[in-house]
């Protein structure tokens, strides 16, 4: 496959590549190479010419919860635990009725698909039936990523509650149908958060994830209530972070913990051992009223961090959304911590793109070797009444971009239609 257009991707925090009216070679679904002029090799391939349009990698989503796409916007006015309560575990209770489970999955699939999230870390809920099947649904999608059945058996109201035994059982069992069935799609350990999952709960998912070499995605110091919590939940254990760790939920290099804002230094040190992927969801902790998360300093001291859309604490699943709140976010904090400085666009357009896309593996980047993902941007016509650089058209799909712009979207080397009927 040959593409032509001007394309940009960051592939490092803080460097942008931009490179106009080039050439772009995959083979399967990987890049070979970006060209100036087309290799004589090559010469009488068909090339798909995009013309002026900008290209760049496709949005990484790693922290999401696909059953409160349908929550998104509902019920600002609580903070973290009440809003659990409230609004999202009523409407989580819903997903034991398949046929509703069904058409979420589907819309949410279409929605992620019109953003340009091309791969994605998704919390189901704690049923076994809609978690599989939002699996199975992905992989007809064409998109990529990974999915987890929620666990929860404590704090919880009775029609989330599980049974611990049945909880692993059906974990385990979504393991090895995921791993016989799905290429595609991975299944990803969620326990949902330390005060949903107890002692034995946790260790025997900790024990699953050395068994079956897994991922784990979970919740860590989103809100001062909840790190409370935690601490009276678990007066033994110094702090949050290690009440993971004492169970094996920090995997190495294969856990994503979202939102990290109330850590010690202590609890930094060892997420950076292990190499945990620390979720930023700036729309999520403005509208929770959470917290700002000292994103610089994680970054500075060599956290691997990316930005997130938390969906339904996010309000929308579109990235370049939670991009530019990433930016503004840490614009605020910088007056009030001038220690903290700011984060620039390119650096959180890398944050969405190959910081997370490094989750996967090499994804998220147009060098060669990188699985080619790609987000095919028109400019809006408008936009288009003035001349403006690749680069300025980005930051203004960046902050005001949406689905009328995105012309094409490639996974894995293929182009990618909307999933299901609308
Ligand atoms: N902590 C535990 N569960 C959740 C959830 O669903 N959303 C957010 N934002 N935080 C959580
Ligand atoms: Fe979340």
């Amino acid at each position: 496959m040959i593409l032509k257009g001007n394309f940009i991707w960051a592939p490092e925090l803080g460097r942008l590549e931009v490179r106009e009216r080039a050439f772009l070679v995959a083979e399967g679904e990987r890049i070979v190479g970006i060209y100036d002029r087309l290799p004589p090799e090559y010469a009488g391939r068909p090339v798909t010419d995009w013309g002026e349009a900008v290209i760049i990698p496709g949005f990484n989503d790693l922290h999401i919860h696909a059953p409160q796409l349908i929550n998104r916007g509902i019920g600002y006015d609580a903070r973290l635990l009440d809003w659990l309560d409230t609004y999202t575990f009523p409407v989580e209770a819903r997903y034991r009725d398949m046929e509703f489970a069904r058409a979420v999955w589907k819309a949410f699939l279409n929605r992620l698909w019109a953003a340009g999230t091309l791969r994605f870390s998704a919390f189901a809920t704690i049923h076994k039936q809609a978690a599989w099947e939002l699996m199975e649904l992905t992989e007809r999608s064409g998109l990529r990523g990974l999915v987890g059945k929620v666990n929860m058996d404590r704090n919880a109201p009775e029609a989330l509650r599980e049974d611990t035994g049945a909880s692993l059982a059906d974990t385990e069992e979504l393991i090895c149908r995921s791993r016989a069935e799905l290429k595609r799609v991975g299944f990803i350990l969620t326990p949902r958060f330390v005060p949903s999952t107890t002692e034995k709960l946790m260790e025997g998912l900790g024990l699953l994830g050395e068994k079956y070499d897994l991922p784990v995605q979970s919740h860590l110091a989103e809100n001062p209530s909840e790190v409370d919590w935690v601490h009276q939940l678990h007066p033994d254990i110094p702090t949050y972070t290690q009440v993971y760790e004492t169970y094996g939920l920090l995997r190495r290099d294969k856990t994503i913990m979202a939102h990290a804002i109330y850590l010690s230094p202590e609890e930094k040190d060892l997420l950076c051992r292990r190499g945990v992927m620390l979720a930023h969801c700036p729309l999520s902790n403005i509208n929770l009223s959470s917290g700002v998360m000292p994103l610089r300093g994680a970054l500075e001291e060599g956290l691997r961090c990316c930005v997130a859309s938390d969906v339904a604490g996010g309000h929308t699943a579109a990235m370049n959304r939670s991009v530019a709140a990433a930016v503004g976010l840490s614009k605020l904090n910088w007056l009030s911590r001038p220690e903290e400085r700011s984060l620039s666009l390119w650096e959180a357009f890398y944050l969405a793109t190959r910081g997370s896309g490094s989750f996967f593996g090499r994804v998220g980047c147009f060098e060669p070797g990188f699985d080619f993902d790609a987000l095919v941007l028109v400019p809006d016509p408008t936009d288009s009444l003035l001349e403006r650089t690749p680069a300025e058209r980005l930051e203004q799909f960046l902050y005001d971009g949406d689905d009328r712009q995105i012309a094409a979207r490639y996974c894995g080397g293929a182009l990618v239609e909307q999933p299901f009927p609308s």
